[in-house]
């Protein structure tokens, strides 16, 4: 079997992760000791679909149910403020993970109920429901809203939603030959512009957006931000206030914490503006037979019982990941994409999909394979235990903008190996042959 070297890291940062140091966070992470397909060491390198979670968030939810368990803002026994408490001291460390306050996170499913979240409430402010206040939030006919062609249809969808309920209309920003966002040509972002919803890094590419341009476009003409954080958020050092968007959403599964929970970021005046989606219990003030008045924000949008033991656990998340160091673990996982990017590259009739380069991008990188499909390149890999993702990553408008209908994509994270990537390019370098195609 042809071994293909990965050998660029003359270009390292002095900040990266030792061996010793990968080593010991490999040990923490129960499930990479696994072996899958008759008895091989798994490969890994799904990450950007959801992360592998380390024994300290697995312990922090255990605990919670062992120890604490009792629903929050309830009840007056000891059990219910030692959770309550401990959900809110879980807020506080997201908050401060990624540069907010306390006040301005509303806990989420995940990243795509806090994108419907701001979309729904604009179009209950279109709809009068708010108040006055609300209004600054209310969309309708003559509006614009702008997306970019990378989104994930998390952050298109609820928009073309919007616009079918209100009578705005959508428009977005194209990609530059290289498929990150062209921001050379904003011109679409005029005074009609209401919102501009855009992705911080590319679930298919990789390529990290500058939000400053469009930060920057969208204040010219007072229209509101929207950033999608779901894959940068566990992957470079985040600080929403000093990028100054108005709103911002992750997931927890993505950050090495449990499903189930993810976070809408919003400023605090937008929030206390923002009439509720859902509601019902807990996130009420008055309610009498005919109407209702509600919680100031984050529990105006925390309708029901809430998610506490995932909250928990992805505070134990963002503890281990701020311990790592966030600037460690961007260095250890831009060498990571510099191998990916080397080794891919050697291999004859693979295409990169996306910049090429490791400058502004994560270590994220679909690529298509001439003349096979990729659920038999996904499977050739998996033989091997490897573990890719195939099909179109929920961003087919990004995925035809680029020529094809679908992709293999390889993505890692802080416990991912320069080894490891040198077995999966040692192994995609078998794939065309395989099959008869090199
Ligand atoms: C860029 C991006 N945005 C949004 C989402 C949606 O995340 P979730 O499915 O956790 O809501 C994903 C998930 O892959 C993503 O990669």
């Amino acid at each position: 079997m042809p071994s293909v070297p990965v050998t660029d890291t003359a270009a390292l940062g002095e900040d990266r992760l030792s061996a010793a140091e990968l080593a010991a966070v490999r040990a923490d992470f129960p499930l990479l000791a696994r072996t899958v397909r008759a008895g091989q060491p798994l490969i890994y390198l799904d990450t950007a679909a959801t992360a592998q979670k380390p024994s300290c968030v697995l312990d922090a939810e255990q605990d919670f149910y062992t120890l604490r368990n009792a629903a929050v803002h309830r009840g007056a026994h000891a059990l219910a403020e030692e959770a309550t408490a401990a959900f809110e001291d879980a807020r506080a460390a997201v908050a401060a993970f990624v540069g907010a306050d306390e006040g301005e996170i509303v806990w989420t499913k995940n990243a795509t109920e806090g994108l419907n979240l701001v979309a729904y409430a604009m179009s209950n402010a279109a709809a009068g429901r708010g108040g006055a206040a609300a209004q600054a939030l209310a969309i309708g006919p003559g509006d614009e809203i702008v997306v970019t062609e990378a989104e994930h249809h998390a952050n298109l969808v609820p928009w073309q939603e919007l616009c079918a309920r209100t009578g705005a209309t959508l428009r977005w920003i194209g990609l530059d030959d290289q498929g990150r966002v062209d921001t050379s040509d904003l011109s679409m972002i005029t005074e009609a512009t209401r919102v501009v919803a855009c992705t911080h890094a590319s679930n298919v590419t990789g390529a990290i957006t500058p939000v400053d341009q469009v930060v920057t476009a969208a204040r010219a003409v007072g229209a509101l931000v929207v950033l999608d954080a779901c894959q940068s958020a566990a992957h470079l050092p985040l600080d929403l206030h000093a990028l100054d968007v108005d709103f911002a959403v992750f997931s927890g599964h993505k950050m090495l914490g449990p499903t189930g929970i993810g976070a809408l970021y919003g400023r605090r005046e937008l929030l206390e503006a923002m009439p509720p989606v859902l509601t019902g219990g807990s996130m009420v003030e008055v309610v009498t037979m005919s109407e209702t008045t509600y919680a100031p924000p984050p529990q105006r949008f925390e309708a029901g019982t809430q998610m506490v033991a995932q909250a928990i656990g992805l505070h134990s998340a963002v503890t281990y990941l701020s311990e790592l160091g966030m600037t460690a673990l961007a260095e250890h996982e831009a060498q990571l994409t510099r191998a990916l990017l080397d080794g891919i590259s050697q291999i004859e009739g693979v295409r990169i999909l996306g910049p090429t380069t490791a400058e502004d991008r994560l270590a994220v990188v679909s690529f298509a394979v001439a003349d096979v499909h990729p659920h038999d390149v996904g499977q050739v890999l998996d033989d091997a235990g490897i573990a890719a993702r195939v099909g179109h990553h929920c961003a087919q408008p990004l995925h035809r903008r680029l020529g094809v209908h679908a992709s293999t994509r390889v993505s890692a994270g802080v416990y991912t190996t320069p080894a490891e990537i040198e077995q999966f390019c040692t192994q995609l370098a078998t794939v065309r042959p395989f099959f008869g195609r090199g």
